[in-house]
Order: structure tokens, then C-alpha cells, then sequence
């Protein structure tokens, strides 16, 4: 099958029209680290640099409106990429680990107190524990684990009412687990959390990449996503957030054009969304961010979706045939998201890695940021492989072939 969108990647387009010459000739399935970018994301950086560069939100000349218009025309792309009611609800961070944080200084630490509880899953990336840890301790809450079937990654009906409560305060949970590749129930969490009175966080870094987000319909409080998880640039994310909380909240970080006045002894807080954006914004990292969520809504979710089933239907039925390889979470095709995460019987993943590296293949090993999964699973490492709509069959078929030679290559005779 050909593969339309790779010419869209100076990556893959350097790979396929010149062979190995380039970047080695890498297969490249570690896309839940972080995606390749198509040339219009570096286009529109480089654009918005040559002829809009000059700080956005403070100057009074034509130069710095182009700079805001630009920036702002950002945060109109993201509102409607993930259907929030108002740009309003949309706020520039780095990434998704800031927006988490955000959310735990800014609202954890000053609205919960001993006896609350923070109800999280137990397939959380790192950047949603630790930062809950820190409100724990800094309030006396207590943080409390939604655990799932150690097969299938589900986290079922029972454990939900058993783990929500009255007592809780907040519900924080991963949207698509960057091990399991499920995708939870958020619509059920939200109404849980809602009818005891809890807000709802979705960490949707895993998620937004690979299908149609809508905040409204999940009914979350807050959602958080990253830049270049979904073809754009590093650095830069976005923490969507209902506008009644985001008001009631106090700054994050504070400087810049947050403030609306500033005394020798106080200050007073711009309007939301920019009272959580201090100092100079990241506006070229903005309107890359804006223009890879274009590209994809072009692309459309339901051909990326249908790409992503046939891709990794082929590779786990292939993985299914190769003996000693076992899955971590389903082996279900449809319910990983186009990730990945096994181990092979004798051999570290830190191995598997290094051998596939050789073999001009990258994927990830290791504990993948959610060391409390891997312990529950009772795994100390794995490996993941993980693909998106511009991979291809012959990828996955080079794969298979070099994953069934690993034992081997590591000195077993079967
Ligand atoms: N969270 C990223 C991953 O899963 C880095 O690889």
C-alpha cells in the first residue's frame, strides 16, 4: 500500500527517495516519544519569524500585531481542534507535564486539605502522579489509584464507584496510556467525578494525536495535550480548562504581560487566558503547534484511525506468530491506538532496542515514564513499538522479520 503522506515529512521523504543515505534509512516507530513534522509546521514557524517576528502582546506597532494576530489566530486553532466554547479556554504551556502542573500549584494546592482525595489511574505517565504526590504532601490529601484488568488494561465499572467518592476531590486520568495504548472511559470518569462533586483533568497527550478530541462532550475540566506528539514542534502544549475554574484560580507563574497593575506591594492578574501565560510567549512554537493541527484535521481522523488499525493489526498478528514475544495490556489491535508494548521471553528490552537500532529500526524500552504501571504489571521493563499513519506495511513487514531473528541473536536456539 502506498503511503501518500510520507512526502508531506522531510523525514520519510529524504528516506524513500534516497534509500539508506538518509537518516540512516530508520524505520521509525517510536512516534509515542514524539512525532515527525511535515513541512508545513517548519513552513509556518519560519513564516511567522521572517515576517511576524517581533513580542507578541506588548508592542504598539504593526509588527507586534502581526506577531499577536498570529499568535491568537494559534489559540483559535486549538480551541476548535479540541471544541472548546471560547479561545478564552485555551492556554499556551510547553507541554503537557507544565499543564498538569499548572493545574496542581495553581488549583491543587490552594483547594484541597487532609481528608480529600486525588483519584488517579494506575497506568499514569509520571507527569500525572508526580505532580498529585507534591499536592498530597503540600495538603494532607491523600492520592488514591483506580487500577485496571492486568490483561486487557480496562479499568471497570466497580473500580470506578469503589475509588470515586464522596472523598474525592479531584479525578485525574490518562486519555490513551502511552504503555497499554486503551483508551479510557473519560466520559464515565467525568460524570463519576462530577456527581461527587470532583473535577475532572484528562492528560490527553496520547489521545489527540490519534483521534477527534472534544472537551464538551467528554465534559472535562481540564485537558491537556503537547505540541509535538502531534506533528508539531517541542516545546510547546496546550491545557484547555473550563473558564469559571480557570477565573477562580491564581497564577502559576508569574512576570510579563500576566499582570493588569503593579504596585510597589501588589499586583492584579490580567484576564484568563493570559494571566497563566508569564513572560515572553512561545509564538512561533504557537503557530507550528496550530498549523500541524491543521494538517491533521486535512489528513482527517477517521482516515489516521483506519491507518492506524490496519497498521497495527498487521504488526500484532506478526508478533502473535514469533514465539516468546507476549504483549503488555490487550492483544486486541483496536484497543491500542497504535501502541505497541511487549517483551520477549530472555531478553531486555534495553536489548531489543539496541539490536533493532542496528538494524536501523527505533522504538523505545524502558519503563516509559510509568514506573507505578510497570511495578502493579509486575514487569521491571518493556518495550514499544508505536506507529502512525505515516508508517507502512513494508515497515512493519522489515519489523517482524528482524524481531523473529532476536533470540536468536541473543544466543538462543529457538
Ligand atoms: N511520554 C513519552 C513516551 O511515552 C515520552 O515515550
Amino acid at each position: 500500500m502506498e503511503n501518500k503522506y510520507r512526502k508531506d515529512f522531510p523525514f520519510f521523504k529524504a528516506i524513500d527517495e534516497n534509500n539508506s543515505k538518509h537518516n540512516n534509512g530508520l524505520i521509525y516507530f517510536d512516534t509515542a516519544a514524539t512525532a515527525q513534522r511535515p513541512y508545513l509546521v517548519l513552513d509556518a514557524m519560519s513564516h511567522f519569524y521572517a515576517t511576524a517576528n517581533a513580542n507578541p502582546l506588548r508592542g504598539l506597532y504593526s509588527l507586534s500585531e502581526r506577531a499577536t494576530f498570529a499568535y491568537e489566530d494559534a489559540r483559535s486553532t486549538v480551541a476548535k481542534f479540541i471544541n472548546a466554547n471560547d479561545n478564552s479556554e485555551i492556554i499556551f504551556t510547553r507541554n503537557t507535564t507544565e499543564s498538569l502542573n499548572l493545574i496542581a500549584y495553581s488549583y491543587g494546592v490552594n483547594n484541597l486539605k487532609e481528608g480529600d482525595e486525588i483519584c488517579i489511574s494506575i497506568m499514569e505517565h509520571h507527569s500525572n502522579i508526580i505532580p498529585w504526590q507534591m499536592v498530597c504532601g503540600f495538603t494532607g490529601a491523600k492520592l488514591v489509584y483506580l487500577e485496571c484488568d492486568k490483561q486487557t488494561g480496562e479499568i471497570s465499572d466497580e473500580e470506578i464507584s469503589k475509588k470515586i467518592t464522596k472523598k474525592t476531590k479531584i479525578v485525574s486520568c490518562v486519555h490513551v496510556s502511552n504503555v497499554l495504548g486503551i483508551t479510557n472511559p473519560i466520559k464515565k470518569l467525568s460524570k463519576a467525578a462530577h456527581d461527587v462533586g470532583a473535577i475532572m483533568i484528562v492528560d490527553g497527550a496520547q489521545s489527540s494525536p490519534h483521534f477527534k478530541i472534544d472537551v464538551q462532550d467528554l465534559d472535562a475540566d481540564f485537558f491537556a495535550l503537547s505540541g509535538h506528539k502531534l506533528c508539531g514542534p517541542m516545546g510547546i502544549g496546550a491545557l484547555y480548562g473550563k473558564k469559571e475554574l480557570l477565573e477562580s484560580m491564581p497564577p502559576f507563574l508569574r512576570g510579563g504581560e500576566m499582570i493588569e497593575y503593579v504596585t510597589r506591594e501588589t499586583a492584579t492578574w490580567a484576564e484568563v487566558p493570559h494571566k497563566f501565560e508569564a513572560g515572553t510567549v512561545s509564538a512561533g512554537d504557537a503557530v507550528g503547534m496550530a498549523a500541524a493541527m491543521r494538517y491533521l484535521n486535512n489528513v482527517g481522523f477517521d482516515k489516521i484511525q483506519e491507518h492506524d488499525l490496519i497498521l497495527t493489526k498487521r504488526l500484532m498478528d506478526g508478533m502473535k506468530s514469533i514465539p516468546h514475544v507476549k504483549f503488555v495490556g490487550s492483544d486486541d489491535p483496536s484497543k491500542r491506538c497504535g501502541i505497541v508494548t511487549f517483551t520477549i521471553d530472555g531478553v531486555h528490552p534495553h536489548d531489543i532496542a539496541s539490536l533493532l537500532s542496528e538494524e536501523k529500526i527505533a522504538i523505545r524500552a524502558g519503563h516509559h515514564c510509568a514506573q507505578p504501571l510497570q511495578q502493579y504489571l509486575q514487569i521491571n521493563a518493556s518495550a514499544r513499538a508505536s506507529l502512525y499513519f505515516y508508517n507502512t506495511e513494508a515497515e512493519i513487514d522489515i519489523f517482524l522479520d528482524k524481531l523473529s531473528q532476536l533470540r536468536k541473536w541473543s544466543g538462543y536456539k529457538d
